[in-house]
């Protein structure tokens, strides 16, 4: 099956990467969130990166003109009923991606596939929730979007071999690279990367170190881009503990409890670049 148009369910971080992503790809994107301001934001966002790639001669006015002609915000999901995939990109909580589901396997025609970016919640639960599980998928992009190559392609129990091959086919011509995964509590990105960043965290709330302290020696001494908590800030506190949450839950071990500083600082509302506060200030 050709994939020519999608719906993609949140505008927010990983929403409007993924529309970007998919409209340099030549494929018709319904973006949908709640609020208009919700699509505004995302839309600035895919016009900033686009005005980038001009500026630095990667692409053309003529080709960031096409790519934006292919982005079709809407609050109403119903405008994406003839898509033949749905990509959710909504906040990384159960009840709130069952009832997504619910709506796009109602909206969506019968052969069309449901895929989710979640980054670490069961697949074959939230296929459970559709009348259509054999065409539900895992399609985990990383942040951010527009620049990272990897696409975790996560199968549910039920999902045929037809739709894993239409996903991997799509995320190639994304020009990303698919890694296969099974569905398990955190699939592989997560299992290993939110471990690590909750042990820098526990670094902090024990005094061994400073949040620069710890960054420094993952950035200087491992050669990685960031460090731990700035990823950590990055990425969003809020989804740093609710994807250890998943992994404490999921497995049952307490290797994977959540550090109370992680509780404490989620509670306060310092969820990190988003909100301006997290281990570091923003401006
Ligand atoms: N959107 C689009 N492009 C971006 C961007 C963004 N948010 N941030 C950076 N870029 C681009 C920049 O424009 C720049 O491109 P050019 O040089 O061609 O102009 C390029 O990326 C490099 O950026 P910088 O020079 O500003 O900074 P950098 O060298 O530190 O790279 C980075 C930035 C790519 C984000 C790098 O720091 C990095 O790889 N960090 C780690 C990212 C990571 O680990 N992501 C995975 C997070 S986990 C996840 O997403 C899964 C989950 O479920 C939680």
């Amino acid at each position: 099956m050709e994939i020519t148009k999608v719906v993609v369910v949140g505008a927010g971080q990983m929403g409007n990467g993924i529309t970007q992503v998919l409209a340099q790809a030549g494929v018709n994107v319904i973006m949908n969130d709640l609020k208009p301001e919700f699509l505004e934001r995302g839309l600035n966002t895919i016009k900033k990166n686009l005005a980038r790639d001009v500026e630095k001669g990667r692409k053309t006015e003529e080709e960031v003109t096409a790519i934006l002609g292919r982005i079709h915000p809407t609050t109403n999901l119903g405008d994406g009923h003839d898509a033949q995939l749905a990509i959710e990109a909504a906040t990384e909580n159960m009840e709130i991606k069952k009832s997504i589901f619910k709506q796009l396997d109602e909206v969506l025609q019968p052969g069309a596939i449901l895929a989710t970016n979640t980054s670490s919640l069961p697949i074959t639960e939230i296929a459970a929730v559709t009348s259509r599980p054999e065409l539900v998928i895992g399609m985990h992009f990383m942040n951010p979007v527009p620049v990272m190559k990897l696409v975790e392609i996560i199968r549910g129990l039920a999902t045929t071999d037809d739709v894993y091959n239409a996903i991997e086919d799509l995320t190639k011509k994304m020009n990303k690279v698919p890694v296969e995964v099974n569905d398990f509590p955190g699939f592989v990105s997560n299992r290993v990367l939110m471990p690590m960043i909750n042990e820098a965290i526990y670094c902090v709330f024990e005094g061994v170190a400073t949040p620069e302290a710890v960054d420094e020696v993952m950035k200087l001494g491992m050669n990685h881009p960031m460090g731990p908590l700035t990823l950590a800030d990055f990425i969003g506190l809020d989804t740093c503990l609710a994807i250890m949450e998943v992994l404490y839950e999921g497995f049952g071990d307490s290797k994977y409890r959540p550090c109370p500083l992680l509780r404490k600082y989620v509670k306060a509302g310092w969820l990190g670049k988003k909100t301006g506060r997290g281990f570091y200030v923003y401006n």
